[in-house]
């Protein structure tokens, strides 16, 4: 695992961007591994500015998101479906067909989350997967004692994550209970792993997943197990390496 230390959060957005660039820049037809939250907003922005530039393009590219809500609406602007629309596709430049979330919504959620795997697998599997990392350790939304062979399925929100999200919704109650996750064991299929952390709320999560022992208790020290994991943190999110 590569650990790259940054003075700020801005040097983490702009670092980490400029390595997701350098694979599309090779690879037009990448398929990237895109996560929601706060923590990969500085990629998106420095992935932007490059789309706007001229230097990089998005039109051939793939996308999976690692996760979604379930049961949440479809018109719900906090949906993974419309973040990662109005927060990636959309200034990335990606075309909208080929970009997908899992189907939070589908009847039968079992046999929408084992079509999600296989179309992941359909596509090539996953050139670069972008993560962030909960103040718990969860990777995507794999929870605390989420398998390591995990595939994309259901599961629980810990009660820390909906108060971690809560400030997205109304009020805490609406944040949704379940949701379908990229399982771990698909998250480590991808070639490349960048994941990205800011913030002395991150700090615990970062050493537990970067230096701790493997365990189904910090999902993110799944990646110790990847021979292509890259950390970029700033110094607060280092603070307790
Ligand atoms: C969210 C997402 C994760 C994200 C994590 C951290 O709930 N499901 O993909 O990495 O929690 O979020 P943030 O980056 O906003 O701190």
């Amino acid at each position: 695992m590569e650990i790259i230390i940054l003075p700020d959060a801005a040097e983490v957005g702009r670092v980490a961007g400029a390595k997701i660039a350098s694979i599309v820049a090779g690879r037009p037809q990448a398929v990237i591994g895109l996560a929601t939250g706060s923590s990969p907003q500085g990629i998106y922005a420095e992935l932007a500015r490059r789309v706007q530039a001229g230097s990089l393009s998005f039109a051939e590219a793939r996308g999976f998101a690692l996760d979604e809500y379930v049961g949440i609406p479809a018109d719900h602007p906090e949906s993974y479906a419309n973040v990662i629309a109005r927060e990636v596709a959309a200034p990335l430049g990606f075309d909208p067909s080929r970009v997908r979330v899992p189907d939070g919504r589908a009847a039968d959620l079992a046999a929408a989350a084992k079509e999600y795997d296989r179309a992941i697998a359909e596509a090539g599997g996953i050139d670069v997967q972008i993560l962030g990392i909960g103040s718990n350790g969860h990777i995507g939304f794999n929870e605390p004692t989420s398998s390591f062979a995990s595939r994309t399925r259901i599961k629980t929100l810990a009660p820390k994550t909906r108060q971690d999200n809560a400030r997205f919704f109304d009020s805490p109650d609406q944040v949704p209970t379940h949701c379908m996750t990229q399982g771990l064991g698909t998250i480590l299929e991808a070639r490349e792993l960048v994941l990205v952390a800011q913030g002395a709320g991150k700090a615990d999560a970062v050493a537990a997943a970067v230096e701790g022992p493997l365990s189904a208790f910090v999902p993110g020290s799944a990646l110790q197990l990847h021979e292509h994991a890259t950390v970029i943190v700033d110094e607060a999110a280092a603070s307790g390496l």
